[in-house]
């Protein structure tokens, strides 16, 4: 794992392990079908989730085992996950794997086609945030507007502990990010060359959405 950090209000974290890059090969390769592509991802964010907590607060436990006491960690504070809808739902089950007894709430919101401004249709969120580890799911950082909009509404609760566990991002979503007032942490399995004349993530792959289950 590389990471970037400068002091500033993001930090970065690539994941560039072997594993995580053939699985991301998988998701760009557009051959890859519905079936397949889920699959891929649901493989590729348990890597993902699991680089997130690298850092994550542990209390020290002793365990007696069946012949003697051997010193042992606990996870401090179960973490929330928030997948972005759709494209973040594929990344759930995965994060559960990691960590079974997380909270879950959920975000749903749609990029507007035209304008690329992120359009909420659902926010299922607990009302009180304080001292809660978030991880917000979500394949895709394009312009960064999802995310920016997920992570005001998670702010507003209270929310200051806040990271993003993508699969690829773009320059573009990446400078809104660091532009923005939130202190994030971005876990991230590659950042690409740039967003096209559609706001799509050059090279990419394609729409997560889409490419999960069909389009809309
Ligand atoms: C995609 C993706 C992110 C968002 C990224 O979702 O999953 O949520 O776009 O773009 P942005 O950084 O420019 O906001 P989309 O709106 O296509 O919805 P879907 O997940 O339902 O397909």
């Amino acid at each position: 794992m590389t990471s970037s950090s400068s002091g500033d209000a993001l930090d970065i974290h690539v994941v560039d392990h072997p594993l995580a890059r053939a699985w991301l090969t998988v998701l760009r390769d557009e051959v890859t079908d519905n079936t397949a592509f889920r699959s891929a991802l649901a493989r590729l964010s348990r890597m993902l989730v699991y680089e997130a907590f690298a850092d994550a607060p542990v209390d020290e436990v002793d365990v007696q085992t069946p012949v003697g006491v051997a010193p042992g960690v606990r996870v401090r504070t179960p973490p929330l996950f928030v997948p972005v809808l759709r494209a973040g739902l594929g990344m759930l089950d995965a994060a559960l794997a990691v960590l079974p007894d997380a909270r879950i709430g959920f975000v749903g919101v749609a990029r507007d086609e035209e304008t690329a401004q992120p359009v909420e249709y659902l926010a299922s969120l607990p009302e009180d945030l304080s001292g809660q580890p978030v991880y917000v799911l979500d394949p895709m950082l394009a312009t960064g507007g999802s995310l920016l909009h997920t992570l005001d509404l998670l702010a507003a609760r209270g929310a200051t502990g806040m990271t993003a566990v993508c699969v690829v991002g773009a320059p573009e979503g990446i400078a809104a990010l660091r532009d923005s007032d939130h202190r994030v942490r971005l876990v991230i399995g590659a950042v690409d060359d740039r967003l096209n004349e559609r706001n799509f993530i050059v090279p990419g792959l394609g729409d997560a959405g889409d490419r999960q289950y069909g389009p809309r």
